[in-house]
């Protein structure tokens, strides 16, 4: 199969961005505009006892304290991202730092001030800080079983039985989370950086017992999403309340070590993997159990073994999981949120594996490969993962390493670890609508579904647009993340590109169509606009709607309320996934034991390529965020008061420029024409997936050591 390759084109918000121009939810100028700060809980598990609010009603320019009093109770049944405590105001605390008040004031400093003088008392009752705690409570998850994994293992010629560990870690975005909300003549208007603006106008509508179709939320740029903006949040609905019942715009900016405490963030996990191969050095079983901590009352689900499940052709798989619900907090997506610590695991157990039969991990991972998904015998619409293997080992020089670990040497000392791992994520789709509008005066906007948060999403609208019609790119507007533009569904698990560029697609065919039955056999000379202006009309519109491969029609209805409307990635016909493999090289500082990454190599299929540079940033994030949970990230716990310690950019430590070195991207390319018109699948989340365990691989590889919980710092290597 073959298509012309898309061009390589600058990012089409770039010129705003470097010169700060892009406007954040948080930028939105408002004359009279409000300050608020939220009061945390101090404790993690109670019953508020007082809530005084006279002292910082005292405090100058504080105009308003909320308090659970001026919210109504709940709606039933609950059923909202956070079940541990609905997104408002309420007296049974959940879990520390839950808000307990909101202050509002003419400036950020007499909120910030006021909310020191918020002190409540409570009556406090007992609590599971950790997963280890007595009063965890241990839950299981329905399994995944194709063959008989035991069976298999017990003929199996090699096997291994392993265990890893991926800690808490939380999401930094540049971006804090920012509400601001704005009720005049009768709407409601909140700007908020979301990765689900319908669904976030939805549930405050629900919370605060108004009708959905007063409320307007704007989302144009959300400055880092990855998850963590995925919907409304603990504190969205709380402002609205406070600009509905001040009359006044209310902005909140959450300060970093309050989102700690209040968003989502990656729940410690435990991975126990039992694998087995042949005579050949063909994987024939795994037996995979994952555990995580969970909250009381979360959703997030446990199921790290789907992914392994599609890695490879092994034909005997039990995929377990456990919960372990404790008082925190519910946890939730960041970037790869099962993918990235199940592979980690995953793929350093077939690496464990690999070595104990003597074969070459590269080799060893091709052998494995499959043309179907194991989980149910369906083709795969694409699957390039063994050329992603090899034109990474050909880039990267795989054949000049030898496989003893400790045997390759810097000009320096260094030990050098040669580390590779592969890993695959879902492709997934959204029904999606959008509306295509070229004018005479030279202006085109393109209203779709979904969000735009620095991966690049208007920059691949924009070349399909721009590829298939005659307009003025330097008037090209693409609108995104706004309800009153287009109706928005979730963007998040990599399914943005796979559900907007084919239906940008679809109204550039129907916008040809339309222009030449205007034109009627005419010879207009010039672009579309001018070719407008010259037969009179101002300007012409197609509106377009697009569903994924078999997906129902009553996706669109679920989409137009607010609902999930995803499909993937099992389709009638076929399973799609996309897929990565990494090479990652290490050094060890001799003395030291400093670890570095002085040169990565990722190669990815996620079928066609659309925006070429946005889709090489893409990966290169995902292997520094990969770098970071690695080597750097773990949120520590205080089992005494059930509170994140390290809440801080200075004490959660992520990597800097000057930690990373070389990282070259490369793509197959191949279109897959079973997926969509336009032959792409997703990318940015299987950037990441695969990446930690070629580290800790390369690892081992330099030192000999197998270290199976991460963060791996310089104290294991010593
Ligand atoms: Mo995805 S977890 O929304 O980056």
């Amino acid at each position: 199969m073959s298509a012309t390759p898309f061009a390589d084109r600058a990012r089409i918000d770039a010129f705003d961005k470097v010169r700060g121009a892009t406007a954040y939810a948080a930028d939105v100028p408002l004359p009279g505009m409000l300050h608020a700060i939220l009061v945390p809980s101090r404790v993690a598990k109670g019953h508020l006892a007082t809530l005084p609010v006279e002292d910082a009603m005292r405090v100058p320019g504080v105009v308003r304290v909320l308090t659970p009093d001026d919210f109504p109770p709940p709606p039933e049944p609950v059923r909202f991202p956070n079940a541990d405590a609905p997104p408002t105001l309420h007296r049974e605390i959940a879990f520390r730092g839950q808000p307990v008040a909101l202050v509002v004031a003419e400036t950020l400093e007499a909120a910030m001030e006021g909310a020191e003088h918020v002190v409540p008392t409570y009556e406090e009752q007992t609590f599971a800080a950790t997963k280890r705690s007595a009063l965890a409570v241990r839950e299981e998850a329905r399994p995944t079983v194709f063959g008989d994994a035991e069976a298999a293992l017990a003929r199996a010629n090699a096997t291994v039985d392993v265990e890893y560990e991926s800690p808490t870690q939380h999401h930094n975005p540049i971006e804090l989370i920012s509400t601001t909300a704005v009720w005049a003549e009768g709407r409601l208007t909140i700007y908020e950086g979301t990765q689900f603006a319908s669904g976030l106008k939805e549930v405050v509508a629900r919370i605060l017992r108004i009708d959905p179709g007063i409320v307007d939320v704007k989302s144009p740029t959300v400055g880092g999403a990855f998850g963590q903006k995925g919907w409304v949040q603990q504190q969205t609905a709380i402002v609205a309340r406070a600009a509905m019942l001040t009359g006044r715009p209310v902005k909140l900016v959450t300060p970093r070590g309050q989102i700690f405490h209040l968003a989502k963030f990656r729940p410690n996990s435990t991975h126990r993997i039992r694998l087995g191969a042949d005579a050949d050095g063909r994987m024939i079983a795994a037996h995979y159990v994952s555990d995580q901590q969970q909250s009381r009352g979360g959703t997030f689900p446990s199921n790290y073994h789907a992914g392994p499940s599609r890695l490879y052709g092994i034909q005997n798989y039990y995929g377990g999981a456990v919960d372990y619900r404790i008082h925190t907090q519910p946890p939730g997506h960041m970037r790869a949120p099962h993918e990235h610590p199940a592979c980690f695991a995953f793929e350093c157990a077939v690496d464990e594996l690999a070595y104990r039969i003597g074969a070459d991990p590269v080799e060893f991972r091709i052998a494995n490969d499959t043309r179907v998904d194991p989980q149910n015998g369906r083709a795969l619409s694409s699957r390039y993962l063994n050329e992603c293997l090899s034109r990474g080992a050909q880039r990267f020089g795989w054949e000049r390493r030898t496989p003893e670990p400790g045997s390759m040497r810097a000009s320096d000392g260094s030990l050098v670890g040669w580390g590779v791992a592969s890993g695959t994520y879902p492709a997934l789709v959204t029904a999606t609508v959008a509306s295509l509008r070229i004018s005479a005066d030279g202006t085109t906007r393109f209203a779709t579904t979904h969000h735009e948060f620095g991966q690049g999403i208007k920059t691949a609208i924009a070349a399909v647009l721009l590829d298939g019609l005659e307009i003025d790119p330097t008037r090209l507007d693409i609108v995104l993340g706004d309800t009153t533009a287009a109706p928005q569904q979730i963007t998040a698990g990599s399914w943005g590109t796979f559900s907007v560029v084919p239906t940008a697609a679809l109204a550039v065919e129907r916008m040809r169509a339309a222009l030449s039955e205007l034109l009627g056999g005419r010879q207009v000379s010039g672009n579309i606009h001018q070719q407008l202006a010259a037969i009179r009309r101002p300007y012409l519109t197609v509106d377009v709607s697009q569903l994924g491969p078999g997906q129902e029609a009553a996706a669109l209805e679920r989409l137009r309320r607010g609902q999930y409307a995803i499909a993937g990635p099992t389709f009638p016909e076929f399973t799609s996934m996309s897929y990565i493999a990494h090479f990652i090289e290490v050094r060890v500082e001799p003395t030291t034991r400093r670890i570095r990454m002085p040169r990565v190599v990722s190669v990815a299929d996620c079928g066609r390529v659309v925006s070429p540079r946005t889709a090489a940033s893409q990966v290169r994030g995902g292997v520094i965020w990969a770098f970071g949970a690695s080597l750097r990230e773990a949120t520590e716990v205080d089992p005494r008061y059930g509170g994140f310690l390290n809440n801080d950019l200075a004490d959660y430590v992520v990597p800097v420029n000057a930690d990373i070195g070389e990282i070259e991207v490369d793509f197959i390319n191949e279109p897959d024409l079973l997926a969509n018109s336009v032959g792409v699948k997703g990318l940015g989340e299987v950037a990441m997936v695969g990446a930690s365990a070629a580290i800790a691989n390369a690892i081992f590889h330099a030192t000999g050591k197998r270290l199976r919980e991460l963060p791996i710092r310089i104290e294991h290597l010593l």
